[in-house]
């Protein structure tokens, strides 16, 4: 089972502020059969460059390896970023530097104002390049954007994820088992960034959609999701 989205990286961004946190967010996801763990910090192109990120990015890995040592009951990790989208990023060489290690698989943050078609095209764009867009949990636009917006974007055919709190939160837990059933999501992620506020909840999502839809259905999406990251 796989977290695609976890700020797990310590110190790197707004998420775990320090080893011991980032090793119990790990602790607690084991716990719930993740056994495979996107470290996804956050890239905003606005105050970082792509170099200076994976210079932080390696020193803070490093440091949790540190920490985790020989330790085998912990999931794996795979770097990983979440990228804010900025205009013109289609056109940055480097850009798959960001994408999930081993993969061409890239982790898109869509932005929280109203989508243009420039937008869009940008986005089509990165695809046509050879990158596969995941937009990050994209329960968090659908208030905001249009309809049609929407519906344009879903054309566009990225990856989907969402977060587990989509599946838990009474509000949307309807909607988010519909998407669900119709095929609509490809990815799984926590977005979790403590233990407290944010935490991995990935594992309470997945018994929500496994008493809905039974053991076999959940065995079968995450095969799916790990078989488009070759994990
Ligand atoms: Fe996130």
């Amino acid at each position: 089972m796989t977290d695609l989205h976890m700020h797990v990286l310590p110190g790197m961004d707004d998420g775990s502020r320090d080893v011991g946190t980032s090793v119990a967010m790990l602790e607690r996801s084991a716990a719930y059969g993740v056994d495979t763990v996107a470290a996804t910090s956050h890239f905003y192109a606005e105050d970082n460059n792509i170099p200076r990120f994976l210079t932080r990015r390696r020193s803070a890995y490093g440091r949790l390896q540190e920490a985790v040592g020989e330790r085998d009951d912990l999931p794996r990790l795979l770097l990983g970023a979440e990228v804010l989208y900025f205009a013109g990023m289609s056109a940055v060489d480097d850009l798959d530097a960001l994408c999930l290690e081993g993969t061409d698989l890239l982790l898109l943050e869509m932005p929280f104002v109203l989508w243009t078609d420039r937008v869009l095209r940008e986005v089509e764009t990165i695809q046509r390049s050879g990158l596969q867009v995941a937009a990050a949990h994209i329960e968090r636009y659908m208030d905001i954007q249009p309809r049609r917006t929407m519906e344009a974007f879903f054309d566009l055919g990225t990856f989907i994820q969402c977060n587990g709190s989509f599946f838990l939160n009474r509000r949307t837990a309807r909607q988010a088992l519909r998407m669900f059933r119709q095929g609509q999501i490809q990815f799984l992620g926590s977005d979790a960034h403590n233990l407290t506020s944010r935490p991995p909840d990935l594992g309470e999502a997945v018994q929500v959609i496994e008493k809905k839809f039974g053991w076999q259905t959940v065995d079968h999406f995450f095969a799916e999701a790990d078989g488009c990251i070759g994990v």
